[in-house]
């Protein structure tokens, strides 16, 4: 463990939001009493109808249930744009910046409401109703944010699918949703490259239906229109007026559903409802960002993940902050352009991943020392655990050696940041995501659900609810209550494991399930051994991860072939581009052995403990092999393991 602190800067100590004696005072009470806490917190939001329930949750795994908020109503598109109109009408709300840096916009707030509403009423005039499901399969523009304000404004629930999703992944999310509205655009534009965006939403509803695909102009490629079921979005905008109310939804309603991967093979659609997210996503926004009035604030995730439903669009916006939305990638077309950006829209606060960071660290560090960055404030880390050496890097390279480092862990299901340094409250630890935000109380569990104390290592749980908790995954309340609240009853499982220090700091260790984390992307091994035995010459696969440089995670793949095939060269590659194709091209894997055999117990389950260590290069500790029905396989798979 790096022992290293960073104690809290004098002038963030002195003048941060939230000070060290700040943060344990509220930290205290909202531990005493989270009632009265949130109570006060979730005025931080507009009402339309006040609440007077705040907090009706329940772990017991046979009757899980989570409201927040209960009987107050709201509507979160209105506390992004409509509370902000009378003060700040003319700010700036979205900064975008193009893949190509000639291109940028700002939209302001007046802006939003206009484009917001406009959409509204294409929706509206299209069938949309409270409710109906509405899949957002977008590039990095603007449009991704007005289609998903537009939905929350008139009830509707919004299912953001990451463009680089392939085909198949969209077909499965629209058919889980049920969604019969698609918006889409003609391409989207990353590093240089388009990507037929329209042309996967065909291949995808030729497997499933959709009645109404909308097509936003982003480059002018050609694409197929199919009549009476896709529209040109700048048509349909120009028939509708440019003001929309907003309906008055209850704070359980749903606002979003976003798919996430899970151990077992098909995606989980995590819901979010309406006004306890909101608060969750205000308030860390808010208070883990330090955000002032003025700030411009940016965080460099796709709104397709989590991070940018929350840190892209509902919380800063709900903030009234001004917040940059990137269309393009870190290395294009230099691997200056995170920095240029930075200097050209003058940012306060950066928000990335490691697999961002340590990419960068690779190319040296004059790419960033030819920039200014005089104007940040505070970095940001979120997606998997930070190595030190990444950490130490961006600290003092990017930040000179002044900036705190917000190393902020969180999940799809949990809504907004749970654990966190708060910049002007918690000295800091190098790969450490220290302590716990108001109102999270996480344990660590050993091997027998006991809790421990003190300095210790195990399984990551919380051990009561927060606003911003998914309440269920769509379509299926018992999968939901399966997954996070069976192996230890009473409590949420992270599906993480952790370290606690005898700082009371945390530690997160990475997965302790079959999920695996490429590059800040969640996926489950399930789900990649699903796509590769859906090929005709596989007869089995089992997919693990290993340690990888730049992705913090590589995906290492056991393949079985059908009797009688042959393995060759030209057969692995083919696989390869078979899991981008049913997948999508952040499920690639990094490697591939043909493996005649896999250890199995003799109950038929496979070993995945043996096929980590042997991915990992580490024979020394396969641990007990004789429980295994062929003990044989394990030799043959080391003496043809891939390379790495
Ligand atoms: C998993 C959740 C959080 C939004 C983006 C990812 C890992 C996330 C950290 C961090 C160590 C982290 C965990 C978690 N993770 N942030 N700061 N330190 N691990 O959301 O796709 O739902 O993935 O990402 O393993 O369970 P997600």
């Amino acid at each position: 463990m790096h022992k290293k602190i960073y104690e809290i800067p004098e002038d963030w100590a002195d003048h941060a939001l939230v000070s060290a004696e700040r943060y344990q005072r509220l930290y205290d009470f909202s531990f005493r009493d989270p009632e009265g806490f949130w109570s006060e917190q979730g005025r931080r939001i507009s009402w339309i109808a006040p609440y007077t329930i705040v907090k009706d949750t329940r772990f017991d795994p046979h009757k899980v249930s989570i409201k927040w908020f209960e009987d107050g109503t709201t509507n979160a598109a209105m506390n992004c744009i409509d509370r902000h109109l009378l003060t700040r009408g003319d700010q700036v709300a979205i900064i975008w910046e193009g893949d190509d840096p000639s291109q940028s916009r700002r939209i302001t707030y007046r802006e939003l409401y206009e484009e917001v509403s406009r959409f509204a009423n294409v929706l509206k005039k299209h069938g949309v109703r409270r409710g109906d499901r509405v899949t957002i399969y977008l590039p990095m523009i603007p449009e991704a944010a007005f289609a998903m304000l537009a939905c929350a404004r008139i009830g509707a629930i919004h299912s953001v699918v990451f463009g680089g999703f392939s085909p198949e992944a969209l077909a499965g999310r629209i058919e889980d949703a049920r969604s019969e509205v698609v918006i889409t655009a003609d391409e989207g534009v990353r590093g240089g490259k388009r990507i037929p965006l329209k042309e996967n939403v065909d291949k995808a509803l030729t497997r499933v239906s959709a009645k109404t695909v909308f097509v936003v102009t982003r480059t002018g490629g050609e694409i197929g229109m199919e009549k009476g079921r896709d529209f040109r979005y700048e048509e349909e905008r120009e028939s509708v007026s440019a003001h929309c109310p907003y309906a008055e939804m209850g704070a359980e309603d749903p606002l979003f559903i976003l798919y996430t991967s899970g151990s077992t093979g098909k995606p989980k659609g995590v819901l979010h409802t309406t006004g306890g997210y909101l608060v969750q996503a205000s308030i860390t926004h808010e208070l883990v960002f330090d955000y002032r009035d003025g700030d411009v604030y940016w965080c460099t995730a796709d709104v397709g993940w989590v991070t940018g439903h929350s840190y892209i669009v509902y919380g800063p916006l709900s903030n009234g902050a001004t917040t940059l939305m990137f269309e393009g990638v870190p290395n294009y077309p230099t691997v200056s352009r995170f920095w240029e950006v930075v200097d050209k829209h003058a940012v306060n606060t950066l928000y990335t991943a490691p697999t961002a960071i340590r990419a960068l660290m690779a190319a040296g560090e004059e790419p960033v020392k030819r920039t200014s960055r005089k104007t940040l404030r505070l970095l940001g880390s979120v997606g998997e655990p930070i190595n030190p050496e990444a950490w130490e890097w961006y600290h003092r390279v990017v930040g000179e050696g002044r900036l705190p480092i917000v190393d902020t862990w969180w999940q799809t299901e949990t809504g907004g940041v749970l654990i966190s340094p708060l910049p002007g409250a918690i000295a800091l630890k190098p790969g450490s995501a220290t302590k716990p935000f108001f109102g999270v109380v996480p344990e660590i569990v050993g091997p027998t659900g006991e809790v421990l104390h003190g300095a210790c290592e195990g399984n990551l749980v919380i051990a009561d609810s927060w606003p911003g908790q998914a309440r269920t995954l769509w379509g299926d309340h018992e999968r939901f209550a399966q997954t996070y609240f069976h192996a230890y009853p009473g409590k949420y499982f992270t599906g993480d494991g952790a370290r606690r220090d005898e700082d009371g700091y945390y530690w997160i260790t990475g997965r302790v399930d079959d999920v695996i984390n490429v590059s800040g992307h969640r996926l489950g091994t399930a789900e990649i051994e699903s796509a590769l035995v859906a090929h005709e010459l596989v007869s089995e696969a089992a997919v693990v991860g290993y340690p990888h440089d730049l992705k913090g995670q590589g995906i290492y793949a056991y393949v079985t072939l059908m009797q009688g095939v042959e393995p060759h060269d030209a057969l692995r590659k083919e696989l390869v581009s078979w899991v981008r194709r049913e997948i999508g091209p952040i499920a690639s894997p990094d490697a591939v052995q043909f493996a005649p055999g896999l250890p199995k117990t003799r109950s038929g389950k496979i070993m995945r403990r043996i096929l980590r260590k042997i991915a990992e290069g580490e024979f020394g500790t396969l641990g007990d092999t004789s429980t295994l029905a062929d003990p044989a396989v394990v030799g043959d798979l080391i003496k043809h393991r891939a390379e790495v």
